[in-house]
């Protein structure tokens, strides 16, 4: 099995009512949790890098590990980038092997947009790359961009058709109410997505795959682990699993999740440490790292997506 484009992945995925996990990565222990759960389900599976992740671990690791990804577990995984601002950085993730890319052009105007996804899609389809775009604003922090709650904004479906047939993006992400990082809803207050949003958007471009970013549930569990082993981190909430089903049975086929596996990783470093203060090998404390994140996303595949099997 090669690495592949989402084409195949958004085709099925949206007629059996189910979505693909798109995970970020950014090192060999990530890398390794995600692909050995999906080899597990037998799960299709999107890798994505954002700028942060290639400045971090280099693009050329990156693509190699996943490259080894690839030959041992024999699944289609896709490669994406995750959050791509520019031209520039799409086309150098192009050039470099990536199958998939995003062009996030929703913090410019409606023309702006157009017209930076417009220049992205014609060079990526060019080369066989499937392209991302994105309408309305979501709230939470992603690498250099912090959206505050007051400057998100939902996406408006009358400007979806436009935007899809003016730019010829392969999917489209849209804002309902979910939001990046660990901090998505005020405590005390009740999580809701507007299901109402994306059901207008479903009847207006029928077929066509729709992306949720900012989709991690912030699993208690890990927080918890966290402020138990010296971490202090407010009340966090995340969305609920079962909104997350209901949109993925609807018109949304990726489903981008980071957030969930930051905190299964740190919470577990941080209870291994509160157990074995006097231990320094990384591998000691990484094994059990890597092996929350192979739970985390196996999680996810059966509980959340429904890929499980669908590879
Ligand atoms: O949406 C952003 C992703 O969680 C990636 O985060 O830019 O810190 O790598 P990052
Ligand atoms: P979370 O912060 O909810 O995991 O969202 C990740 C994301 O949208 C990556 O693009
Ligand atoms: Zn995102």
């Amino acid at each position: 099995m090669a690495i592949v484009t989402s084409t195949e992945m958004f085709k099925k995925a949206y007629e059996g009512g189910y979505a693909i996990g798109a995970f970020n990565v950014n090192n060999m222990e990530i890398i390794q949790g995600i692909t050995e759960a999906a080899k597990e389900q037998n799960a299709p599976l999107i890798l994505q890098v954002s700028s942060g992740a290639r400045k971090y671990a280099n693009h050329t690791y990156l693509m190699k590990l996943i490259e080894a990804a690839v030959i041992e577990t024999n699944l289609p995984i896709c490669v994406h980038l995750d959050h791509g601002d520019t031209f520039e950085l799409c086309k150098s993730c192009i050039d470099g092997g990536f199958t998939s890319v995003m062009i996030d052009g929703s913090h410019h105007s409606f023309e702006d947009n157009i017209k930076l996804t417009r220049q992205v899609v014609e060079y990526a389809h060019d080369h066989g790359v499937v392209v991302e775009g994105e309408l309305g604003r979501l709230a939470g922090i992603e690498d250099k961009v912090n959206v505050s709650a007051e400057d998100a904004s939902y996406t408006r479906p009358e400007e979806v058709e436009e935007f899809v047939s003016r730019t010829g993006v392969d999917s489209l992400a849209i804002a309902i109410g979910t939001s990046h990082g660990a901090y998505k809803f005020k405590p005390g207050t009740k999580p809701q997505l507007r299901f109402d949003i994306l059901e207008k958007i479903q009847k207006l471009i029928p077929g066509f795959p729709i992306v949720l970013h900012g989709a991690s549930s912030v699993v208690q569990k890990f927080v918890t682990m966290i402020n138990e082993n010296g971490g202090n981190m407010p009340d966090a909430i995340g969305i609920p699993e079962d909104m997350l089903r209901k949109a993925a049975s609807m018109a949304v086929c990726k489903i981008n999740i980071d957030s969930d596996l930051r905190l299964a990783m740190t919470g577990t470093i941080r209870k291994y440490f509160a157990e074995n203060p006097s231990h320094f090998d990384p591998r000691q404390y990484l094994k059990p790292a890597r092996q929350a994140i192979k739970e985390m996303v196996e999680h996810k595949i059966v509980n959340v997506l429904g890929c499980n099997g669908k590879a």
